[in-house]
């Protein structure tokens, strides 16, 4: 390997998890303070880098939550949302007071539609706001980061600016938020890198990717972002968060695991703990897991087919790109249903302890086909009734 490569195999990606902040933002999805403990806990066990906690401003529970997770949490860093508001700085400031690793995130819009509409600012006022607020932020909490909100629809040149003014006052990440979930990748990816390669000061910070699902991107515009030279990446678990949601921690984590040859980035992350976190963040927020999500979801590891269930018998990796261990999944399972074939009906009956001969084995074998017409999936006590009606033999 080239030295440059080595180099850049050795880099890390930070994981900026906001599930208990842009997640808590999905309808319906708000949590207790004890309930958001519970998922810092997990967050932390999965190595999380830094842990946005919350919007101190935003509720009395709220401030009270980023208090105690900033008391409990020691290897992450806690992080509190802020407005470039005096009020809101000295709040998130102040729930940050017991954490080991505090930081403010605060963020002003910087797109014309934005400016003009929402915070009825001239651009000249938005310079001069975040000026103020970063550094107001950086004399009470040394460790700031700043967001262009709605960045992807900002003139280029006005965010460079402001990304300029916030590096000049002292904040050491650079977050550049799809807000409204309208970039494509490899304009993000563009953007990313003209920030990094012409803003002043620009190689001194850390450059983060916060994307929105509006248009089913978010994931792929986060690792086009890194490929742009980003190396924090705000992300939730399940994909949570305002509207289509946010990208999702388990999905862009396992692209930069399974093809790290591609990428030569590391995360801190033990993948091992995806599921477990999905199933709690499901729980607690009620928001259910589609069947189909990709790497947590019911079927994520499940095969149906015939051909893939014979090709996965013989080999896992004919159509497992990834181990289901790998995210915390004791094993895949092989669905019978319909399109299953010979093998995986034999595979199953011999894991439930069956022997049998090849012509009770073809008889039984055409019982199910005509089960499995009739049902979506056949279970193992349908499998037992099937044999219980042929000469099936379990073994001693
Ligand atoms: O989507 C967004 O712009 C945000 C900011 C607060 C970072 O969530
Ligand atoms: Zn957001």
């Amino acid at each position: 390997m080239a030295d440059g490569d080595k180099k850049k195999s050795e880099e890390r990606v930070r994981i900026f998890d906001t599930t208990l902040r842009d997640g808590e933002q999905s309808p319906g999805a708000s949590m207790q303070k004890e309930e958001k403990l519970q998922i810092a806990r997990q967050l932390e066990k999965m190595g999380v880098d830094i842990l946005e906690a919350g919007f101190p401003v935003a509720s009395p529970d709220d401030f009270a939550a980023v208090c105690a997770i900033s008391e409990e949490i020691r290897h992450a860093s806690v992080c509190a949302l802020s407005r470039c508001r005096s009020e809101d700085i000295e709040a998130a400031a102040r729930s940050l007071e017991k954490a080991r690793s505090p930081r403010i995130h605060t963020f002003l819009a910087t797109s014309a539609l934005h400016m003009e509409k929402k915070l009825k600012l001239s651009p000249e006022e938005v310079l001069e706001t975040i000026d103020r607020s970063v550094r107001h932020a950086v004399r009470l909490v040394g460790e700031v980061e700043f967001s262009a909100e709605d960045a992807t629809r900002s003139d280029r040149d006005f965010l460079a600016r402001a990304v300029g003014v916030a590096i000049a006052a002292g904040a050491r990440t650079i977050n550049i938020p799809d807000t409204v979930g309208y970039a494509l990748p490899t304009e993000f990816r563009e953007l990313l890198h003209f920030l990094r390669t012409t803003v002043p000061g620009a190689d001194g910070v850390i450059f983060s990717a916060h994307c929105h699902n509006d248009l089913g991107l978010a994931v792929a515009n986060s690792l086009a972002a890194v490929e742009g030279g980003a190396r924090q990446i705000e992300c939730t678990i399940n994909g949570i968060g305002e509207r289509a949601g946010n990208a999702a921690m388990e999905e862009v984590v396992m692209a930069l695991r399974v093809r790290k040859s591609f990428y030569r980035l590391e995360t801190g992350i033990r993948t091992e703990e995806f599921v477990r976190a999905s199933r709690l963040v499901s729980t607690i927020t009620g928001m259910l897991v589609q069947p189909n999500k990709a790497i947590v979801g019911a079927n994520a590891f499940a095969h149906e087919s015939g051909i893939h269930q014979d090709g996965l018998l013989k080999d896992k990796r004919t159509y497992e790109i990834m181990l289901p261990e790998q995210v915390g999944l004791s094993e895949g399972s092989l669905v019978l249903g319909k399109h299953s074939g010979r093998h995986a009906f034999r595979a199953r009956i011999e894991t439930l302890g069956y022997r049998l001969s090849e012509e009770d084995l073809s008889a039984a074998f055409l019982r199910f086909k005509k089960l499995a017409d009739q049902k979506k999936e056949i279970y193992d006590e349908d499998i037992e009734t099937l044999l219980s009606e042929g000469s099936g033999t379990p073994e001693a």
